[in-house]
């Protein structure tokens, strides 16, 4: 529109990406996410076809193995795979948006060369290390040490709630170098799985993305080549927020995702289910609850596909992302409490898939920065 400048009608290439998207999920993801959600287990060899599909490193530039798309390009997938499969859509999001991204925009030539395709094609999956026991939202208060040492730094620490903890054989370690630099004195580190002193703690036994393995991970003396310290030194704090902007728009298109599939199976449910001989979709209470639900839907997808073609554009987009995921994920959860509540007995069991959304939307609210600190995000924008 002329308020912001943009024009939303997709292009043949956009299209293109939301078709295969929407193909993949249903014909690969579809047939086992019941099993993999109780198991709490993703399966391997859907992330091998997920890197074959271009979907592990959509934005990274094919000289890395990348997709060489844009923002908006991703979000689509994203939305499509996570109206499926939100445990699929967290492992994609991570490894797309904040190891990916961070590596290719801000890491040297050696460390792009080392280990982006490898993450881009799928061949391995990054982790992303910012939280810690008494760091979550309050995240420069890091307590995790990278000393510096002749050739190397040493790192000592717990990270926790860390995705892909156990799958990933990357992960990207925000750590403390200079205590009394405060956010300005922490690095950000690539470190490999199976360097000494580098322990995989326990899995997290959750309430929703539980095919998403969560661990906690613990450094004890690990030794870190001074080349594998990405950016300047102190540049760590910027580089996770930085990241997490990008992430934010990722994890946003992760609850619209949520929502929309909750939605479609509502409205199918909706149009099948009788009650006093008519379909539930002829009762007026039920209509208004399809209304209220796609309504929001389509709200949470403009700010979403304006906060991706901001950022594609080169221009700000702190404020855009923090209100993309406050408000995405927030219809999220309300779109599939609706949907439980439109499917009556049958939303609450497993088979109906809808319950499964509601447990997986909750998480929306929580990571990548909760609701309360994009609120602080977006105040601060205004403010400042
Ligand atoms: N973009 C760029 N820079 C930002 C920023 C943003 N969104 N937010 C803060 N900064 C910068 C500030 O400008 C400031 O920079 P200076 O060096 O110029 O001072 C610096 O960061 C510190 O910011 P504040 O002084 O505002 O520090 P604070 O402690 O008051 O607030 C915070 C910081 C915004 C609350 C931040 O700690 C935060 O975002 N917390 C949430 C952490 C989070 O999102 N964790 C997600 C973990 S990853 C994850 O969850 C993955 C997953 O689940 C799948
Ligand atoms: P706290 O920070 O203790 O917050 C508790 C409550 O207080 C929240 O409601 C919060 O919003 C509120 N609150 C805190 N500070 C303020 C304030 N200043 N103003 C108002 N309200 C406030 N982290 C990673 O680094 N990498 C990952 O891959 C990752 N994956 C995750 C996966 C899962 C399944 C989960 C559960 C978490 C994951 N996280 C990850 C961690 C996640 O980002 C944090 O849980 C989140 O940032 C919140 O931190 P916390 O849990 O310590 O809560």
């Amino acid at each position: 529109s002329a308020i912001i400048g943009m024009d939303f009608t997709l292009s043949e290439e956009h299209r293109a990406v939301k078709e295969a998207a929407r193909d993949f999920a249903r014909t690969e993801l579809l047939p086992g996410v019941i099993e993999r959600d109780t198991v709490q287990k993703f399966d391997p060899v859907l992330i091998k076809k997920m890197g074959e599909m271009g979907f592990m490193g959509m934005m990274v530039s094919p000289e890395y193995g990348g997709g060489g798309m844009d923002t908006l390009s991703y979000v689509i997938a994203m939305e499509e795979i996570s109206s499926v499969d939100a445990s699929a859509g967290v492992i994609m999001s991570v490894n797309n948006s904040l190891v990916c991204w961070g590596l290719e925009y801000f890491g040297t030539a050696f460390q792009k060369q080392n280990y982006l395709t490898d993450l881009a094609t799928g061949k391995k999956i990054g982790a992303f290390c910012l939280s810690e026991p008494e760091a979550g939202s309050d995240a420069t208060s890091q307590h995790t040490s990278a000393l510096e040492m002749k050739d190397h730094y040493l790192l000592n620490g717990t990270k926790n709630w860390i995705t892909n903890g156990s799958s990933s054989g990357i992960c990207l370690v925000i750590a403390q170098t200079h205590p009394e630099k405060q956010h300005r004195g922490i690095n950000v580190f690539i470190v490999e799985k199976g360097w000494e002193g580098f322990v995989v703690g326990k899995k997290e036994d959750k309430m929703g993305i539980r095919a998403s393995d969560t661990h906690t991970l613990m450094f004890t003396d690990v030794k870190v080549p001074k080349e594998n310290r990405i950016g300047e030194d102190g540049f760590g704090f910027k580089f996770a927020m930085g990241t997490l902007n990008g992430g934010r728009i990722g994890i946003a298109a992760q609850a619209l995702g949520i929502a929309a599939g909750a939605f479609e199976r509502s409205l199918h449910y909706a149009r099948e289910r009788k009650t006093f001989g008519k379909p539930i979709s002829e009762h007026q209470a039920i209509q208004f609850k399809l209304s209220d639900m796609a309504t929001r839907i389509e709200a949470a997808r403009l700010l979403v596909y304006k906060a991706a073609r901001l950022k594609d554009q080169g221009k700000d987009y702190v404020k855009a992302a923090a209100m993309a995921k406050l408000y995405a994920s927030d219809v999220a959860m309300w779109v599939t409490t609706e949907a439980v509540q439109i499917h009556g007995g049958y939303g609450y069991v497993k088979e109906y898939h809808v319950e499964r959304m509601m447990r997986d939307a909750k998480i929306t609210q929580i990571y990548e920065g909760t609701s309360e600190i994009q609120k602080l995000v977006i105040a601060r924008e205004l403010l400042k």
